[in-house]
């Protein structure tokens, strides 16, 4: 069964939101196959987002995102990857629709609340950097 990472950014821990993001995905049908809650060390934050290290918003939004805890997941589901994008709403919460999880709680482009794989190769880099095998578990039996 398909898998994706997400993650709740400092912004939404520090305002309470994990268990009203947690009910979105559960209620859309999608199982909770992993979380902590953790600090991201420097190290694996510019790891993370390797793929925008020669952006000029880089080294703030390495230093955002170890600012205070995240939330990382793993959901599993048919179609998680892009379904659980278009529940996040648009990049920028100015652009995102009302009704995504951007468009309600998102204020900037930085502080937008929840990161989530774009593609099933990221999905499985980034799982594969947040989560021991051993820390995950599968629905698939219980269908
Ligand atoms: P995310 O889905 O976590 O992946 C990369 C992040 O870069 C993105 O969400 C935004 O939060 C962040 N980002 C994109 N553009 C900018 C920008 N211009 N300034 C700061 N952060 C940005």
């Amino acid at each position: 069964m398909e898998k994706t990472f997400l993650m709740i950014k400092p912004d939404g821990v520090q305002r309470n939101l994990i268990g009203e993001i947690v009910s979105r995905f559960e209620d859309k049908g999608f199982k909770l196959a992993g979380s902590k809650l953790m600090q991201i060390p420097t190290e694996l934050a510019e790891k993370h987002y390797g793929e925008h290290s020669d952006k000029p918003f880089f080294g703030e939004l390495v230093e955002f995102i170890t600012s205070g805890p995240v939330f990382a997941m793993v959901w599993e589901g048919e179609n998680v990857i892009a379904t659980a994008r278009h529940m996040m709403g648009k990049t920028n919460p100015q652009e995102a629709l009302p009704g995504t999880i951007r468009g309600d709680y998102g204020l900037t482009v930085g502080k937008n609340v929840i990161h989530g794989s774009d593609s099933p190769e990221s999905a499985a880099r980034e799982i594969d950097l947040f989560f021991e095998e051993a820390q995950l578990v599968s629905y698939d039996k219980n269908d």
